[in-house]
């Protein structure tokens, strides 16, 4: 299995400190920042797009942005979440009929192409053709959408689908992941981890970071 990437999501950071919540996670060990890019049309609710992501992007030096695109058109978006610092820009594949070429055009802006499954689409809809196109695989563990949800357990199959298929792919799980959630996403084989709630609203968010990374690890 590939090494442990934590990645904490900024939506449950304060939106007031961005920049400086960014810098306090890399410190803390995180590899990773997962920026959730909602538009009020795939889901319901809005966040942040590229231009919040340029003055993170420039306010953090050495950031990797994971670019989450909870968005209707994700092709839209390429070449402004580029132009911001977007270092892998991952699309719902609910939200495309071309996935191949949107990896291809991701690709061509130099970013990291990630592939997005809702708790509803199954593994299988992730064809070998473009998996092997892909850079990430992302389970979703609870509906696109918002922070603080339930982890959803009758996701965990398809992480472990998808890692029998795909040994060497980074396979990133998201939503309701936290210390008591780990060690079924790490038994099933993945290997980069995003945990808002869990990591944000800790005492310590550095031990908790390091404790999701260790539970991959071993
Ligand atoms: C949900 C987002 C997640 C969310 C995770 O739509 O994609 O990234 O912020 O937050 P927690 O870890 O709090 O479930
Ligand atoms: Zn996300």
């Amino acid at each position: 299995m590939p090494r442990a990437i934590i990645s904490p999501s900024v939506l449950a950071s304060d939106f007031g400190q961005l920049t400086a919540e960014c810098k306090r996670m890399i410190k803390g060990g995180a590899e990773w920042l997962h920026m959730d890019v909602m538009d009020g049309h795939f889901v319901p609710n809005i966040t942040m797009g590229a231009p919040i992501l340029s003055c993170v992007h420039k306010g953090v030096p050495g950031i990797f942005m994971d670019c989450h695109m909870m968005v209707a058109e994700p092709e839209k978006w390429v070449n402004d979440i580029a132009d911001a610092g977007g270092a892998l820009y991952c699309f719902h594949l609910e939200a495309t009929a071309h996935p191949i070429a949107l990896i291809d055009t991701i690709h061509g802006r130099n970013m990291k192409a990630g592939v997005a499954i809702s708790p509803d689409t199954p593994s299988t809809a992730i064809t070998d053709e473009i998996a092997n196109a892909a850079d990430m695989l992302l389970v979703m563990t609870v509906y696109p959408g918002r922070g603080g949800q339930k982890f959803l357990d009758r996701c965990v199959p398809k992480v472990a689908e998808l890692r029998a298929r795909f040994p060497d792919k980074d396979i990133e799980v998201d939503g309701g992941v936290g210390p008591k959630t780990i060690g079924v996403c790490a038994d099933a084989g993945s290997n980069v981890i995003v945990a808002g709630t869990a990591i944000f609203g800790a005492q310590n968010p550095e031990a908790v970071i390091a404790e999701l990374k260790d539970t991959v690890n071993t």
